[in-house]
């Protein structure tokens, strides 16, 4: 059994080991749309087409790059699936950082608008 003399060498590990999007995190960075908003929208709307989330404040209509996590939190919606404070959500994500990261890629890329 370990023990473990200050927070530092228990906090370290767990935090690199346990991370995903909070609920908090930005999902549409052009718009700074959160993810909560989105499933909240999604839930309370019931849009028929994953194209309408955009009606949550404009989400997805900017740089596109948010676009298939849109339709990620549609899908989830529409099976029933429900927010919960630090959740993995498989489909999404690691981290907030990873994805912010990610979208700086896509934005120097040719991709732009090829979903
Ligand atoms: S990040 Fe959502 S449109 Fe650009």
């Amino acid at each position: 059994m370990a023990i473990y003399h200050n927070s530092q060498s228990l906090a370290s590990p767990i935090e690199a080991t346990i991370t995903t999007m909070k609920p908090d995190d930005k999902i549409c960075y052009c718009f700074h749309v959160p993810l909560r908003k989105l499933f909240h929208y999604a839930r309370r709307e019931k849009p028929r087409r994953a194209s309408q989330m955009s009606e949550c404040l404009n989400a997805g209509t900017g740089c596109g790059w948010c676009i298939p996590i849109l339709q990620k939190i549609h899908g989830l919606v529409e099976d029933g699936f429900v927010l919960e404070e630090d959740q993995h959500i498989a489909g999404l994500p690691e981290t907030a950082e990873d994805y912010e990261n990610a979208r700086k890629q896509y934005l120097k890329s040719d991709k732009k608008h090829t979903f």
